[in-house]
């Protein structure tokens, strides 16, 4: 029996039924992926216990020379794997990073031009209800209708008619490259600060399959859980002549003490990534998508832009006359998670909509291949053809188990028997 079981049974059970669910469901959520054993052994380490503040060789409390060493380790390495000159990894996650690059370009009260949620943007990227549209006088641009992509045009319209301090590039529900070369030129003829947030595509960028903005924005942030692969939490990037205020602003200016076992656990992360396996690993999860996607239209679901360029897809149920709700609830019935998501000039309330986001990354680190996501593309569509029928769910469900028995979440764990043997 564990430490946490014989202390805390209640805690542990929930802990023990989520690992449960995330072995036996198929993980589809585009934001989601499974950390290796070793950055969960960071991450889960007595780093946890100590107070920080400050940089390395510079903090305000004794004893910190050997989580120096972890700091110094997640600097230099996420510094390499992204080519940057100046890396700050303390944000406790993707918004915190976000703040924090604004308040190092801005000043409160300063207009911002962001992605509209409602077309793929995120909430930090000035929505009103966010602390990002309260503080600052946000804009907000979106796709086309006519095909589902970022209208520069527009971006470019409203650059020179509100003359933002700060135009931020990045999504979360977006799934084609972005033209960061064309916001660093927009930016540039209207003297803005460019922001790019690049939480969705880190993975894709750090393995060289989606163009890098590093070299056209001031600041670059991103989440570290998403496609990169590491434990729940946020970096910037930035060029050397922003670097003393970027740090300022994330202490003493936003944060107190950094998570030291999770900043350890980043530098486990970025180890994983600078390795030939990660970039093989991230044009699976690309390869993945793209076979998904082209299932699904195959089976007569539309997709936002007609298909996909990165990891995620965005399916568009309009013409299907579902919401994105009924949607999500039908496919977890049959073990298959995914989330409910506004598709671009959507009719519905953001808690209905009228799509669903589906991404790659979780089932390709688990080991699936081509040849599994047309199964599950195939299986989504039988659900979702019939989202009440009970009996589909129940059939679905027996294969979608029998599948992920193939699949342990741990290197460590036996393949379960009677599963199917790998394919890849
Ligand atoms: C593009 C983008 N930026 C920022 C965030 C916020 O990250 P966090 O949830 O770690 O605060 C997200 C999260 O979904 C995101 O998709």
């Amino acid at each position: 029996m564990s430490h946490l079981q014989s202390q805390d049974p209640e805690v542990a059970k929930a802990i023990a039924a989520e690992r449960g669910r995330q072995g036996s469901f198929l993980e589809l959520i585009a934001s989601e992926n499974f950390v290796s054993d070793a950055v969960l052994e960071a991450q889960g380490s007595v780093l946890t216990n100590k107070y920080a503040e400050g940089l390395p060789g510079k903090r305000y409390y004794g004893g910190c020379e050997f989580v120096d060493v972890a700091e110094n380790l997640a600097r230099d390495r996420v510094k390499q794997l992204f080519g940057a000159d100046h890396a700050n990894v303390q944000p406790h996650s993707g918004a915190s990073a976000n703040l924090g690059a604004y308040f190092a370009a801005s000043e409160p009260g300063d207009v911002l031009l962001g992605m509209s949620l409602a077309h793929g943007g995120h909430l930090t990227h000035g929505h009103a209800v966010s602390v990002s549209g309260k503080l600052w006088k946000a804009y907000q641009y979106g796709v086309r209708a006519e095909d589902g992509r970022i209208d520069y045009d527009e971006v470019e319209r409203l650059a020179k008619e509100h003359r933002p301090r700060m135009l931020v590039a990045g999504a979360s529900a977006y799934p084609r490259q972005i033209d960061f070369p064309r916001f660093a030129a927009i930016a540039k003829e209207v003297g803005a600060m460019l922001m790019v947030d690049m939480a969705h595509i880190a993975g894709l960028v750090a393995a060289g399959l989606h163009p890098s903005p590093v070299p056209y924005a001031d600041f670059v942030m991103s989440t570290t859980h998403k496609t990169l692969r590491g434990p729940r939490g946020g970096i910037i990037l930035c060029r050397a002549e922003h670097a003393e205020r970027l740090d300022k602003s994330i202490f003493p200016g936003m944060q107190g003490g950094p998570l030291m076992h999770v900043i350890a656990a980043k530098a486990v992360c970025f180890g994983e990534a600078l390795t030939p396996g990660f970039k093989a690993y991230q044009q699976r999860v690309v390869d993945n998508a793209r076979v998904l996607g082209e299932t699904l239209v195959a089976n007569g679901y539309d997709l936002v832009s007609g298909g996909t360029d990165n990891h995620l897809l965005l399916v568009d149920l309009r013409k299907r006359g579902m919401t994105g709700k009924v949607a999500e609830e039908a496919l977890h019935k049959a073990e298959m998670t995914v989330n409910k998501n506004a598709v671009p000039n959507d009719p519905q309330k953001p808690w209905v909509t009228s799509g669903i986001r589906i991404g790659t990354p979780a089932l390709t680190t688990r080991g699936m291949g081509t040849d599994e996501m047309k199964l599950i593309g195939g299986w989504m569509a039988r659900v979702l053809d019939k989202p009440g029928d009970e009996a589909v769910a129940k059939e679905v469900r027996s294969q979608v188990l029998e599948l992920t028995a193939g699949y342990p979440l741990f290197s460590w764990e036996p393949v379960r028997r009677g599963a199917p043997a790998r394919a890849s």
